[in-house]
């Protein structure tokens, strides 16, 4: 920006006055000090032209006022919502990039009540070393069946020194049992060409859905270009994110500085940093899962063990049959899928793909195994930028409920696979001949909706974007009962005393 001025000694003070204004009215917002922001080009009259010294002390001293001027952000960003530890519980998680306190002003009817939380400064790996500051704050005990809505105040974010605008939230309702929880749900979606966001949008600013689960893989990479992609994906995302709980799970994409990005940016239940978690939704038990600890060695084989025995606890606990009378379905989510037919080299291609069998030749920490003998009735992947739905299937055999309706009473796991959200990667084709356990593929770009109607009935549907919004595939997993898929015993275990 230029600007162009005539000056005199006997004004010169006046002038340099009127620099500083210049100088923090016209820096353009950004999150480093900018000490070039404004070009000022002196056209002195001839006849009182300063001299060569006066101009350079002139030069010297706009050049003191410019670095001086240091931007400060308190204001809020990047606001997103997600499930705490109990269903009644919600955590509200931000940007800025100063360091301040973290507060939410929230409530039914005003902003009558005040929650404060943690501030945690996040240095990325770059090269820059950028830091921002990720605020939590934990909504305790919020009234069931509510909605923290605009009309009555919703809440708002931040601290003294700036809030955010007002967004709105839903409660589930205090019987659990009489809900029925709808979710979007989809993987792989990036900043660039982010193709199902727009729909997204307007669906859940109308209230269409109760939360989403991203399964894995943001941004095309959340800590590309010193995570500057990052900061602009979750801004992307504030927009459906700031009015429901964006459930996630780690991808391959955010694997860089082990994690960091995904471990600092995101708030899920537990003490895992999102790695693995589970959660409840009415009739649903949720699972979500890192396949990544079976990819990515270099960062040790510690995580792996640990999520194998974590999950086989969560399992079995969610089995106890009190609790799954209460939470008959039980879902997982991970990022890479044990089965796909894409035509690509991926290892879901692989027979004894790793999640499915096992670390290499020893076999041992399968999840398949895990997921049949305690009976989950779907598990979601995606990393593969398709859609793809599985028959019942387990270890490559399929076990529909019957010829006429595979899944009632489906005898093993359903898979999806719903990678297809919007990336730069695009989509992914398929091999010409569909495997005998693949039912159903597309490629369009899209995402899936989840409807739990009851303990007995799941509803999935896939959405197309590309054609519009169409309803592509929808099925009914129907289940009379939620048990173990087999009493078999000898299904291999790793060994109990591995450390
Ligand atoms: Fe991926």
């Amino acid at each position: 920006m230029r600007a162009h001025a005539h000056v005199d000694e006997r004004n010169f003070s006046a002038f340099l006055n009127v620099l500083l204004f210049l100088s923090l009215s016209l820096s353009p917002l950004d999150s480093e000090l900018k000490t070039d922001s404004v070009c000022v080009v002196l056209l002195f009259p001839s006849s009182q032209a300063l001299g060569p010294l006066r101009l350079f002390q002139a030069s010297l001293l706009f050049s003191t006022i410019a670095v001086a001027v240091a931007i400060e952000y308190y204001q809020p960003e990047q606001i997103h919502l997600a499930y705490g530890d109990s269903p009644n519980d919600i955590v509200v998680t931000w940007t800025t990039y100063s360091n301040c306190d973290s507060v939410v002003e929230y409530g039914v009817g005003g902003f009558a009540l005040k929650a404060e939380g943690s501030t945690t400064k996040f240095v990325d790996g770059g090269s820059e070393k950028r830091v921002m500051f990720i605020h939590r704050v934990t909504l305790k005990d919020l009234i069931p069946d509510a909605k923290y809505s605009m009309c009555n105040s919703g809440y708002h974010c931040g601290s003294v020194l700036g809030w955010s605008g007002v967004f709105w939230f839903k409660t589930p309702p205090d019987d659990e049992s009489k809900w029925s929880p709808f979710l979007a749900v989809y993987g792989d979606m990036g900043n660039e060409n982010a193709q199902s966001l727009a729909r997204l949008q307007e669906e859940v600013q109308r209230g269409v859905y109760d939360a989403i689960i991203h399964v894995g893989d943001f941004a095309y990479d959340m800590d590309s270009d010193n995570a500057r992609v990052g900061d602009e994906f979750m801004r992307q995302i504030e927009t459906v994110a700031a009015y429901l709980p964006y459930m996630t799970c780690p991808g391959n994409h955010e694997q860089t500085y082990n994690f960091s990005n995904y471990r600092a940016r995101f708030s899920m239940p537990g003490d895992t940093e999102g790695l693995w978690y589970s959660f409840n939704m009415g009739p649903i038990h949720f699972v979500s899962l890192t396949t990544e600890v079976y990819y990515n060695f270099n960062y040790g084989m510690k995580q792996l063990v640990k999520q194998y025995y974590w999950l086989e606890n969560d399992l079995k606990e969610a089995s106890i049959p009190e609790n799954r009378l209460k939470r008959p379905w039980i879902i997982t989510y991970g990022h890479r899928p044990m089965y796909c037919s894409n035509d690509d080299y991926d290892d879901c291609r692989q027979h004894s793909t790793f999640v499915r069998s096992g670390i290499p030749f020893l076999k041992w920490f399968g999840l398949e195994d895990l997921l049949y003998r305690y009976g989950v009735d779907l598990s979601i992947w995606a990393h593969e930028h398709s859609y793809e739905r599985l028959w019942p299937v387990y270890d490559y055999k399929v076990l529909n409920g019957s010829t006429s309706e595979p899944y009632r009473n489906p005898r093993a796991t359903v898979h999806i696979v719903t990678g297809s959200a919007g990336c730069s990667e695009r989509t992914d084709p398929f091999i010409p001949a569909k495997p005998d356990w693949s039912a159903y593929r597309n490629s369009d770009y899209g995402y899936t909706r989840i409807k739990a109607w009851n303990g007995t009935h799941l509803y999935l549907e896939q959405i197309s974007d590309d054609q519009d919004g169409q309803v592509i595939d929808n099925i009914w997993i129907i289940k009379d009962k939620h048990e173990a898929f087999s009493t078999k015993d000898n299904i291999d275990s790793p060994p109990l005393n591995w450390t």
